[in-house]
């Protein structure tokens, strides 16, 4: 998805502004470009593709006197990935970066097309520039015409705005887009869609909300205005650091991810687990009081993670609990009911569908509570309670410890109500917090793992595609495998209940028609066992992944953990992440940035 920077400072403006984007890959892009303003003239650069080719394009241009610029990273939306649709986009004497989608451009362009405004992309925010050179004509104030300019604008939005008319300022504005504006002890100053651009540059940043906007200038530092009046700033300070977001002498970030879900895990249940009790600090006593279901509703891999704990709430909690995709959610007309409480989880607290559907079930009184890695993200800032997932930055667009984290958070949260609801004893909760605790032994990777997953990954690189099968909650981990092995492989994958392939899929099996067996011990062996045995007797291609040997199975990863279902579970994924992981590394593609994703997916 778009990543937006911007600087204004006498460091080379050049090297800020790409290296921020730098830090912004992850979110994905088709192209990239810069604008830099200094003695009152703006050179800009555009490039498709990768930041090596702006790179390139920038070798000769060396800024380095004081200066503002702004840089932008593109995903295409609106016209296809060109330098011309790339960002900056520019007017007569200004320009401008934008993240989101301005809903109403097409009636925003006519009428400046009828005025003579002659447009060079295709986008949606290149009436952002127009609109703002035209209310300076008509004004002669260029604050008063970058009001105006937002006034007019529907839809989703971060834009930075840099004029000639105004060479000291950068001008901002955020709605519904993600925006941080943070300065450093020399008071320079730096625009962020994401506080990965701004670690290691600025010490405190404001967390935009939206309607905000604003401009800074040196000078006069950061303006900040709301409905037009004036905002008391609230800096804080930015936590972090750069080395933890680089890839640590892994091949890959989702690598080091995979590596570090031990680690990160630890820091999930920290100060939650206790002895005998989940304790959650930042929900309320009275949380759950009133409350007679859950609805959780996510995208992608949350929404597997979702899926599976569903299995937990029931089964726990004894809490009624439906799951839902988010963009199915949003136009379904759902009949939102006041005693249930709304549950949404997203790595990145920004998905755009996750977020419109948490908006409704806010304005339908519903209590609402997000399962989130990002503080201070929009999904965070809207829902009534959060419990963050603390999975640290995810670089990699193929979830790993996301997932991970927020099946921990969910399975503490279903304990958490059982506690409340007494629908277990203490006994059975302080068994499962031990089962908790040995969670971070049970994801770690050992080398014979990985090496055997390596030579593995080696006879599935063909074939007509691959199904992942298990039951009751292995069917979400099938699905959360499936999915990550199309993203990352390119190749044909689909999760399914083991119980469902009889019921048409099986009609696909023959030697070519790959099949990873989710087979834990404690749930249901026998019965995915014979699902597995189905398939082999019409010579499906079986990689069995179980404690237990199975012997009609073509490869067999054998996992350790056999004391609990939610060992088993973690161990095992762990195993189909490696396999998607070296799979993709055979095929030489590239695993932190596959093709057509994002990692923060914030357009509908
Ligand atoms: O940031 P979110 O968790 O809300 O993102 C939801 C999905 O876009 C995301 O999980 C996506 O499916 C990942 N690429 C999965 O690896």
């Amino acid at each position: 998805m778009c990543g937006i920077v911007g600087y204004i400072g006498d460091e080379d403006i050049k090297e800020v502004l790409v290296d921020g984007l730098r830090e912004l890959e992850y979110r994905g892009y088709d192209s990239a470009g810069i604008a830099v303003l200094q003695d009152n003239e703006i050179q800009s650069f555009k490039a498709v593709g990768k930041l090596k080719n702006l790179e390139e394009k920038t070798k000769n241009f060396n800024p380095h006197a004081f200066g503002m610029g702004i840089g932008h990273t593109r995903w295409a939306t609106h016209g296809k990935p060109t330098e011309i649709n790339a960002h900056p986009h520019l007017g007569e004497f200004s320009y401008v970066v934008h993240n989101g989608i301005i809903e109403n451009y097409q009636e925003l362009k006519k009428e400046l097309q009828a005025e003579g405004v002659r447009f060079l992309s295709q986008t949606d925010t290149e009436v952002i520039v127009h609109l703002f050179e035209k209310s300076y004509k008509a004004l002669n104030d260029p604050m008063q015409a970058f009001e105006a300019t937002v006034n007019k604008l529907e839809g989703a939005y971060a834009v930075l705005l840099m004029t000639k008319v105004d060479p000291d300022r950068i001008y901002f504005a955020k709605n519904g887009s993600p925006m941080i504006v943070g300065n450093n002890d020399k008071n320079d100053i730096f625009f962020g869609s994401s506080d990965a651009a701004l670690i290691g540059k600025a010490t405190e940043v404001i967390y935009l909300d939206d309607g905000d906007y604003g401009y800074t200038s040196a000078k006069e530092g950061i303006t900040l205005l709301h409905n037009g009046k004036e905002k008391t700033l609230n800096k804080k300070a930015l936590l972090g650091d750069k080395i933890s977001a680089q890839k640590g002498g892994f091949r890959f970030f989702m690598e080091k991810e995979i590596y570090e879900q031990s680690e990160v895990l630890v820091d999930t249940v920290m100060g939650r687990a206790l002895d005998t009790k989940i304790q959650f600090e930042e929900l309320d006593p009275n949380f759950f009081d009133g409350i007679d279901g859950i609805t959780i509703c996510a995208c992608g891999t949350s929404y597997n993670s979702g899926l599976a704990c569903a299995y937990l709430f029931e089964r726990q909690a004894k809490i009624r609990t439906n799951v839902e995709i988010a963009s199915e959610f949003r136009y379904k007309e759902p009949l939102l009911d006041p005693k249930t409480l709304f549950v949404v989880i997203s790595q990145s607290g920004e998905t755009a569908d996750t977020l419109e559907a948490l908006k409704m079930a806010r304005d339908a009184g519903l209590k609402t509570l997000a399962i989130c890695n990002v503080d201070n993200s929009s999904i965070v800032r809207i829902s009534d309670y959060t419990l963050l997932t603390r999975a640290g930055i995810e670089k990699g667009v193929a979830s790993t410890k996301a997932f991970a984290t927020q099946v921990m958070v969910m399975w503490m949260l279903s304990l958490y109500i059982a506690q409340h609801k007494k629908t277990m004893s203490e006994e059975e909760i302080s068994a499962e917090i031990q089962a908790i605790r040995h969670i971070p032994q049970a994801v770690k990777v050992n080398d014979k793992l990985h090496e055997k997953v390596k030579r593995l990954s080696k006879r599935y690189l063909h074939g007509h595609g691959f199904f992942f099968i298990g039951r009751d909650l292995f069917y979400p981990l099938a699905l959360e495998g499936a999915l990550k092995l199309k993203e990352i492989s390119y190749l044909h994958a689909e999760g399914y209940p083991a119980g469902e392939m009889k019921h048409g899929p099986i009609a696909l099996a023959d030697s070519e028609l790959f099949t990873i067996a989710l087979m834990p011990k404690n749930i249901h062996y026998d019965k995915v066992k014979s699902n597995v045995e189905e398939l082999s007797a019409r010579d499906a291609t079986i990689l069995a992944i179980s404690p237990e040997r199975f012997e009609l199975a073509d490869d067999y990863v054998h996992t350790y953990c056999s004391d609990h279902a939610m060992s088993e579970f973690f161990e095992m994924m762990v195993v189909t992440q490696l396999l998607a992981l070296e799979i993709s590394v055979r095929l030489g593609n590239d695993v932190d940035m596959p093709r057509n994703l994002a990692k923060s997916v914030t357009v509908e």
